[in-house]
């Protein structure tokens, strides 16, 4: 562009902000420009755009050797053959996370409920219905993963008794009686071993108390916590605004951005736990 408009205040003020967002910017080259002037406002050499591209691409690269598995998307828990109890997660926080992940070098098994998403590149996926046919999915899988991140809305509670009929309508009241499911991140988590085991939670109150709380009382390395109720956050959004609850004791807190830049950010706190936590197993794994 014109070195003028490059050097004006809103474009750098545009840019800055974009920045400020993470996103890498390769500024323009200066010399001979078409109208005539000079200055800032060239294209960029191809070799510093390469180099630029490949310095991108290999920092993304840091799950290599690594066997992620991901929970996402709702359950549905059958009453009886026409309805069922479901939440209203649309899993893109999910599968989010498993596309970022296989970029990252990983290799990425995907435990679904039922979305309307497509399969990200390089991702198997397994689907699931209920909250019982997901934990066996993930008992099934877990042997040799290393890193599992939990970002299903798993039912807490299912209908303690499933009908092989469909349920009539009278005119007295229904009372559907529930019991709890098998809590997944739980029972992994209890027998973890070296495995980073990752939780999200949504809240609609008292954010921070809650996910510590879950940090420990589900043994997990990292929680990651939303306001289901803010502007902005939660089901169905591309965007979210999620705090980052650590093992090793540090918040880190998250401004609003979309549901991909969370999952690079939840994968780079998984990667920064990994040396925290086991630093020079992980160090000896990346070949350092
Ligand atoms: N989770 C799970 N299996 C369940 C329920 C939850 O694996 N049966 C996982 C979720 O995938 C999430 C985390 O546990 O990563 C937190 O779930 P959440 O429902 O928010 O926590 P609960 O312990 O169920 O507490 P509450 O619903 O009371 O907030």
């Amino acid at each position: 562009m014109n070195v003028n408009m490059w050097n004006h205040a809103t474009t750098q003020e545009n840019v800055e902000m974009l920045r400020a967002r993470g996103v890498k910017i390769i500024d323009p080259a200066e010399g001979y420009l078409a109208c005539g002037m000079t200055g800032a406002g060239r294209l960029a050499g191809q070799e510093d755009i390469v180099a630029a591209v490949r310095e991108v691409l290999k920092t993304q690269r840091d799950l290599d050797g690594e066997t992620v598995l991901v929970t996402a998307g709702p359950t549905c828990e059958d009453l009886d053959p026409v309805r069922y109890i479901t939440n209203r997660s649309s899993g893109k926080m999910g599968y989010a996370v498993a596309e970022a992940a296989a970029r990252r070098g990983a290799k990425v098994i995907l435990v679904s409920g039922p979305v309307n998403l497509e399969v990200p590149a390089g991702v198997e996926r397994i689907d699931v219905r209920t909250a019982k046919e997901m934990h066996r999915a993930v008992v099934d899988r877990i042997a040799n993963t290393s890193i599992v991140i939990f970002a299903a809305a798993v039912a807490d509670y299912r209908p303690a008794e499933q009908r092989a009929e469909k349920i009539k309508k009278s005119d007295a009241p229904l009372t559907i009686s529930l019991e709890p499911t098998t809590d997944i991140l739980t029972e992994v988590a209890k027998n973890k071993g070296q495995k980073i085991v990752v939780g999200f939670a949504a809240e609609t109150d008292y954010v921070a108390e809650n996910a510590r709380k879950k940090l420990s009382a589900k043994n997990a390395d990292l929680i990651v916590a939303n306001d289901v109720t803010a502007e902005g956050a939660g089901f169905d959004h591309d965007t979210n605004i999620v705090t980052l609850f650590s093992r090793d004791g540090r918040d880190l807190a998250l401004p609003k951005m979309s549901k991909s830049e969370v999952a690079q950010r939840v994968l780079d706190e998984i990667v920064r736990l990994r040396s925290v936590l086991h630093g020079s197993a992980a160090l000896k794994r990346s070949g350092v």
